[in-house]
């Protein structure tokens, strides 16, 4: 039988983001810790927990939308066969990644069928990429990129945009759209634990559409109902771009999204402070159906309960937040 996850204000849940790694081999500012601690092995999920986990989403509450995440999901050695393994499902498939080991899995995942995929990129310039990521990549990054798309891939290039560290490169990005049929999201800083956030430092959406503005004219394009990003296009160009207003116009009152993190860790939202174990109660046997039903209903309606993201409240932001960087929630 077949049931949705519906939260206490009403709101159908179906797309889910499973972590399967919480390392990484970049270390972006904005995302980890410098101290950061990984899990052992036997913490993460096995690659048949993460299949049975993601089939009782699908199967039993037809969630029709699953992005695997990390971390960095391609670290984990595992990472093509649970590609493989969740494109079983009746689902529409995504991949976030990296993509700096990309051209080591790339003929892999589409020959397990895979269709689209995220690509994390803040910047063009090698020494800022370092700056940036801790580590070096650019060019790697940049050929793997361009190689997804030489291979039919849907690509989207996701820039985390932050004031005085990369918002001078918005139109080089938006640039991007005409040479390629990319689809390039711009997304406002968020905080997260040991980010160094400050609302001073998110560089706006209306900051971002107005500098775009400045020099193309733009038109907005359709978005799907539940959709984070608004999207644009430059006329006549063949990518496309949005933005991701999390912090300045966020979009929760329609919000379907649900994770699991790499350790079976259930979340009802990127900020939420509260989870449930799902893996310990999986490996011990249990049902885990009225865990998931649970956890769903008790969503907060806006960004986790957390108090909006105006300058005023910056500190109430910061005292109040989940004790999970990004890199171990999953993007
Ligand atoms: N703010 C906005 N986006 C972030 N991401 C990671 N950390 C942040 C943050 N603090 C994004 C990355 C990547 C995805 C995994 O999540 O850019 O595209
Ligand atoms: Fe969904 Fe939470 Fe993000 Fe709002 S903040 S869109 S509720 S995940």
């Amino acid at each position: 039988m077949s049931t949705t996850l519906t939260d206490r204000f009403g709101r159908i849940h179906r797309s889910l983001r499973i972590s399967i790694v919480d390392k990484c081999d970049l270390r972006c500012t904005y995302c980890m810790p410098e101290d950061q601690q990984f899990l052992k092995r036997d913490e993460l999920m096995t690659r048949e927990e993460i299949t049975t986990i993601a089939r009782l989403f699908a199967e039993r509450y037809g969630v029709n939308k699953i992005r695997i995440t990390g971390g960095e999901p391609l670290v984990r050695p595992d990472a093509v066969d649970i590609v493989r393994d969740l494109l079983q499902l009746p689902v529409k498939l995504g991949l976030t990644t990296n993509a700096l080991t990309l051209q080591k899995h790339l003929e892999g995942l589409i020959d397990a069928g895979l269709k689209s995929i995220n690509i994390s990129l803040d910047t063009f310039d090698a020494e800022r990429f370092k700056k940036i990521a801790r580590r070096d990549g650019f060019d790697r990054v940049w050929a793997n990129i361009r190689m997804a798309l030489d291979q039919g891939l849907r690509v989207k290039v996701n820039m985390v945009v932050m004031r005085g560290v990369n918002d001078d490169e918005v139109l080089r990005f938006v640039e991007l759209t005409c040479d390629h049929p990319v689809h390039v999201r711009f997304i406002e800083f968020m905080p997260f634990a040991g980010n160094h956030w400050g609302r001073e430092r998110v560089y706006t959406y209306g900051e971002m559409l107005g500098q775009i503005g400045s020099v193309h004219s733009f038109e907005k394009l359709d978005d799907d109902p539940h959709s984070t990003a608004k999207a644009y296009r430059v006329s006549d160009w063949p990518g496309t771009f949005a933005v991701i207003s999390t912090v300045t116009d966020p979009f929760c009152a329609t919000c379907d999204r649900l994770r699991v993190t790499a350790e079976g860790k259930m979340r009802n939202c990127l900020f939420a402070r509260d989870e449930t174990d799902l893996l310990s109660a999986l490996r011990r046997g249990e049902d885990i159906t009225p865990l998931i039903e649970a956890n769903v209903r008790a969503k907060h309606a806006l960004l986790g309960g957390l108090p909006p993201f105006k300058p005023e409240k910056q500190q109430e932001v910061l005292h109040d937040l989940s004790a999970r960087p990004m890199v171990s929630i999953g993007g």
